[in-house]
């Protein structure tokens, strides 16, 4: 199935080829000058040129015809050869009901994959910071997406639960309580239920261990011992660990309920720890290591790069492994659990060399056939209204909870005030849309600015505006079914509600271009626009007393799509609804 749009794409190619030229595709693009047109076709220029014709001329062929199907009105030519187009209000009405019975976001898209998103990756005993937000937002709002087109999707948190902090945090815990039977190599009794720390202990150790490390040579020492314990297994480290997993592993989840990120698989850097000893078998049998002062590495480097490209570190001089092999045997198992088309790793985009190292390396193992696809889609940072990387105002990092507290307590503000009993809970749901919301504007790789005050702003284009315009929609349709007003179908376009119609045109497309660019700019805009042409049209008319009943109902009916499509959107960008605000 296609969508209207493509299916008028469709029609004007074949008035095209009819009239004897070439031609691949038509895109039709809204029209910057609306006085002259909905759309516009700038495709006649390219065909002119290869034939050596005047382009005027062959715009002016294909305008006539236009304008003799029942679709197009007021078909006209500007400049060198634009062809303005304007859809007649009757299709239009036919194209709008459609809509009304299903809204399937699908209809562009007909090439569903099995993708595995990698995002989130919070680190296990250490506070989430604004870094993790945008891999949250944006991953689940990706995988969403994904999933709304017909993809398959499998979604991993990818924990950072092994290596040297978690060596850090334990040697801080020994060092404070050496009695712990955790420490004691004799030890061959059960194992306590309880943790001996809790997460507000972990939020302190870490950041006392990790400024010890910088200061001691003899403490980062230790640190590196105890982490290569736990690694090649010792056993009260290794129980020691799965406590403080346990009770980080619950904050982060909180943390991430908030965000309404959720992830099919709950994994992280020590699965894929174990899965190294095989992905070594496999590789060993390969010739492409080398050893390099004491360490073994897989160089990816080629002829044509403009950066240099350092070799993989496979195996560290020490014998441990590096984050880059964690990657690699992520990949390995991944492959052969799930059988992905895609892989995604949505990260900060300062990882864009590990990635790439590591998917070199991969495709030099063979560790991936050629046509699976390996992505890295990077994002920008998130800086402070001094437009510097964010931080707290004592210069410290800023926890993503407190960030995402101040949002709320701004929104808070501005709910109505007969909001009592529930009103924290939707103070939180309309904060949490208003961060998700605002880091899902700007394009991926672009940094912005957090700025409290202008996200909870229930004007602008903010979440705030968005959900107070759609719960008005709610209640409007709400308020006619109470009323006893039956409204089925759209029945009039007119100059008030056209624009609302050319917006919901658009959606099929930019969907696919949003996942396709594998950015939610798009939908963020399109949703903002869609409201914002419904809004001029709710405050020049009063729906419920209009006297001419068929008005009344046509755009009772195109509430409910512009409120059906408001809900389906929002829920891709993994925002939700409240019911008053
Ligand atoms: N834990 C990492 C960090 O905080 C992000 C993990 C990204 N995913 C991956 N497969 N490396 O920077």
């Amino acid at each position: 199935m296609k969508s209207f749009l493509s299916k008028m794409e469709n029609k004007i190619k074949n008035v095209i080829i009819e009239l004897g030229y070439e031609i691949e595709n038509v895109e039709l693009i809204p029209s910057s000058r609306k006085e002259f047109g909905d759309f516009q076709y700038n495709g006649v220029m390219a065909i002119a040129k290869k034939i050596g014709k005047n382009p005027r001329d062959i715009a002016t062929e294909i305008s006539d015809k236009l304008n003799e199907l029942e679709e197009f009105t007021n078909v006209n030519i500007a400049g060198p050869g634009f062809i303005n187009i304007t859809f007649t209000n009757e299709s239009l009405k036919d194209y709008v009901n459609e809509l009304n019975s299903d809204i399937n976001i699908s209809y562009e898209y007909d090439n569903p994959k099995t993708i595995f998103l990698d995002y989130g990756g919070a680190n296990v005993a250490k506070a989430l910071h604004v870094g993790h937000l945008r891999s949250a937002n944006i991953g689940e709002a990706l995988k969403r997406l994904a999933n709304a087109l017909g993809n398959k999707t499998i979604s991993d948190v990818h924990l950072g639960d092994w290596g040297r902090p978690l060596g850090l945090v334990i040697l801080e815990i020994k060092k404070r309580h050496p009695e712990l039977c955790y420490f004691d190599d004799s030890f061959d009794g059960e194992y306590p239920e309880k943790s001996p720390v809790t997460n507000e202990d972990l939020m302190e150790i870490y950041p006392t261990a990790s400024t010890k490390a910088k200061e001691d040579e003899a403490y980062l020492e230790e640190a590196r011992e105890v982490t290569k314990a736990l690694q090649e297994g010792h056993k009260g480290y290794n129980e020691l660990w799965k406590k403080i997993m346990e009770v980080s592993s619950t904050d982060i989840g909180k943390t991430y309920d908030r965000l309404n990120a959720t992830f099919d698989l709950w994994e992280g850097e020590s699965d894929c720890y174990k899965v190294i000893p095989e992905m070594m078998e496999y590789i060993n049998k390969l010739n492409i290591t080398r050893e390099s002062e004491g360490a073994i590495v897989i160089d990816v480097a080629r002829e044509d790069d403009k950066v240099e490209y350092p070799p993989m570190m496979l195996v560290k001089s020490n014998g441990g492994a590096s984050y880059q092999t964690t990657d690699l045997a992520g990949i390995f198992d991944r492959v052969r659990r799930f059988n992905p088309d895609e892989i995604w790793y949505i990260t900060d985009s300062r990882q864009a060399l590990h990635f790439e190292t590591v998917f070199r390396a991969a495709r030099k193992a063979g560790i991936v056939k050629e046509n699976i696809v390996l992505e890295n889609d990077g994002f920008g940072t998130m800086n402070g209204a001094d437009g510097k990387p964010f931080k707290t105002r004592d210069g410290g990092v800023m926890q993503l909870n407190d960030l995402i507290d101040m949002v709320v307590s701004e929104c808070e503000k501005k709910l109505l005030p007969n909001i009592v009993e529930d009103r924290q809970e939707i103070a939180e749901m309309v904060g949490v849309a208003a961060v998700k919301y605002a880091d899902l504007i700007p394009y991926r790789s672009t940094d912005y600015s957090f700025d409290p005050v202008k996200f909870s702003d229930l004007n602008g284009k903010t979440a705030p505006y968005l959900l107070y315009s759609t719960i008005r929609m709610k209640s409007l349709l709400k308020k006619a079914k109470e009323t006893g007003i039956d409204y089925k179908n759209v029945e009039v376009i007119d100059e008030n509600t056209k624009e609302i119609v050319l917006n919901l045109l658009s959606i099929n497309k930019v969907v696919v271009k949003s996942f396709n660019s594998r950015s939610l700019n798009e939908i963020t805009e399109l949703l903002y626009k869609l409201t914002n042409s419904y809004n001029n049209f709710y405050s020049s008319v009063r729906v419920l007393t209009e006297e001419n009943e068929v008005n009344k109902k046509s755009w009772l009916a195109l509430t409910k799509i512009v409120y059906d499509n408001n809900i389906k959107l929002l829920d891709i960008l993994g925002i939700k609804v409240p019911d008053r605000m």
